[in-house]
């Protein structure tokens, strides 16, 4: 299914032989959409644009489209739909239950996110991953792709050591901590470490035992897990993502996977000793991959190298996105490039890192707590549910995370985020819970609730209704740039098309026909902005 502006373009590039560009029409005597077509291929031809542009508006076959189209100006070619095809193309959007969003099906789509780490409390890093990449499963599975998710825990590593050896320390029951609790514990013992030398002794053969399988060990690494899930759990309620338990693959599950990806790397001639260490060198990176380090302990890249043949090999993955920071992008384009050249990674598998940049407090600095410590996901989700209710508030705390171009770093305006005006979720909210309203209303009154969009005189109720028949090309454009910000540009337009449809064309106060093909323009709207949202991971009340 193409959209119309697609439609048009193709008929217009059979006879020009080059894409139009059509472009949205400045202004409504314009029609809908213009092309500078001929003004380009003037040049090549050597003959005046308005001739050439004549000569394009007679051979296209655009007739069971638009109206004659019109040559303006040096000659730009006007085209304006006919309003019987546009009323049958938002009708469209309306009857069809996925509102135009078009499903490709058929891949298999691994999203790496979250990935907080045990024994800390989510940061706003983690929020953000957790954003970004709730949206783009909720995208991707709407277009149709088996979406796996994979929450890549900081489980395993040498931290542990210390946190073992302080707990035993302190004689500490594990079960009894919270996730803050368990934060705590964790920056005593990293003061410890730092100012005790027999201490930072004892952690190094704790980290010997806890890799050797030892049980005291193990239990305790253990609870300390449970801990911080517990934790998480909450977190993902709270804001009300899809994450499950069944998503979790930690660092530690590749454990026993680490020796085999060294003989595969090894037997592919990829992996050279250096200075005792295992390493991969690829072209490109000023640095090889240290995959196993001289004292023979594996790290975090190892760990990314059996998680991507893992994804690729047995979860069978056509792609693979990361949802992890802008600082991390050299990591990952190192471990798609040894995993390419390891044969982990065939040609046919894409591999993308989705990179975000940080969010900045209000002098532009990194969001931080008052005492200069990372700002927690609670800190931040509880100072934004004290301007509003809980569904206004992550509206406004997910539309801001996702609205904008996702390396760009954002400054944490939460005054201005949880606005009802501008381009916020709470206004988009809004826009839709309006049209609730305005249809309980015409309920109330006994109004058909028209199913079919049958007039579109005025250009308001035209642009509203030619914005509703591109929704499912954003969702596809979603999926394939993975770029949130333009779903949440086009609802804000689609929102901004309706305020100046209330208000140049009433609604209820109109006679019967016109009554009728407005309501039913106005549950299109409503459908489209409220599985806009959904898909941004976002609430739509009905009341506000
Ligand atoms: N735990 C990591 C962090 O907090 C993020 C994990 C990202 N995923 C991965 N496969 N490396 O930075």
């Amino acid at each position: 299914m193409s959209s119309l502006p697609q439609l048009l373009s193709a008929r217009i590039e059979a006879v020009a032989g080059v894409d139009p560009e059509l472009r949205a029409a400045t202004k409504p005597q314009f029609g809908h959409f213009q092309s500078n077509v001929a003004l380009r291929l003037a040049k090549a031809e050597g003959r005046p644009p308005r001739e050439v542009a004549q000569r394009l508006v007679e051979q296209a076959d655009l007739a069971d489209l638009c109206e004659p189209p019109e040559v303006a100006g040096p000659g730009f070619i006007n085209l304006r739909l006919r309003t019987d095809v546009l009323a049958a193309a938002a009708t469209e959007v309306l009857s069809d239950p996925r509102h135009g969003v078009v499903p490709e099906g058929g891949s298999t789509v691994v999203i790496d996110y979250s990935g907080p780490n045990v024994a800390k409390q989510m940061h706003v890093g983690h929020l953000r991953s957790t954003i970004i990449g709730d949206c783009l499963a909720r995208v991707l599975r709407s277009l149709g792709h088996t979406v796996v998710a994979q929450n890549h825990i900081g489980d395993w590593g040498r931290q542990f050591g210390m946190l073992v050896e302080q707990i035993l320390l302190e004689g500490l029951d594990v079960a009894d901590l919270d996730l803050p609790g368990a934060e705590e514990l964790y920056r005593r013992a990293n003061d410890h470490l730092k100012a005790d030398g027999s201490f930072a002794d004892a952690a190094r053969r704790r980290v010997v035992l806890l890799q050797s399988g030892d049980e005291e060990t193990l239990t305790i690494w253990r609870q300390l897990i449970d801990v911080s899930l517990a934790g998480f759990r909450e977190s993902y309620a709270r804001l009300g993502v899809l994450l499950t338990d069944e998503d979790l693959a930690g660092e530690s599950t590749y454990n026993d996977a680490l020796p085999s990806v060294v003989e595969d790397l090894e037997a592919s001639g990829a992996a050279v000793v250096d200075d005792d260490a295992l390493v991969v060198f690829v072209e490109g990176f000023n640095a090889p991959m240290i995959v196993r380090k001289r004292d023979g302990g594996f790290g975090y890249s190892a760990t990314d190298l059996a998680a991507i043949r893992h994804r690729v090999r047995d979860l069978h993955a056509d792609r693979i996105l990361y949802v992890v920071g802008t600082e991390q992008t050299f990591h990952f384009n190192q471990v798609f490039a040894v995993a390419r050249k390891a044969g982990f990674l065939p040609e046919d598998v894409r591999a993308e890192h989705v990179g975000y940049g940080m969010v900045l407090g209000a002098d532009g600095k990194r969001l931080r707590t008052r005492d200069g410590g990372t700002m927690k996901l609670t800190t931040l989700l509880d100072a934004a549910e004290e301007r509003a209710a809980r569904p206004i508030a992550l509206a406004a705390v997910k539309y801001a995370d996702l609205s904008n171009s996702l390396v760009k770093d954002y400054v944490f305006d939460l005054d201005r985020m949880v606005q009802t005006t501008g381009d916020t979720g709470p206004y988009l909210q809004y826009a839709h819970a309006r049209l609730c309203q305005v249809l309980a209303r015409a309920v109330a009154e006994g109004y058909p609730v028209g199913e079919s969009v049958t007039l579109l005189a005025e250009p308001a109720e035209q642009t509203l209704a030619l914005l509703l028949t591109r929704f499912g090309e954003v969702v596809t454009e979603v999926g394939e740039t993975l770029q949130p910000h333009r779903l949440c540009t086009y609802l804000y337009e689609l929102s901004g098309a309706l305020s100046t449809f209330y208000e140049q064309c009433p609604v209820l106060k109109s006679e019967a026909d016109v009554r009728t093909s407005r309501l039913a323009l106005c549950t299109a709207t409503r459908d489209v902005l409220a599985t806009g949202l959904d898909l941004l991971g976002i609430e739509a009340p009905e009341r506000m």
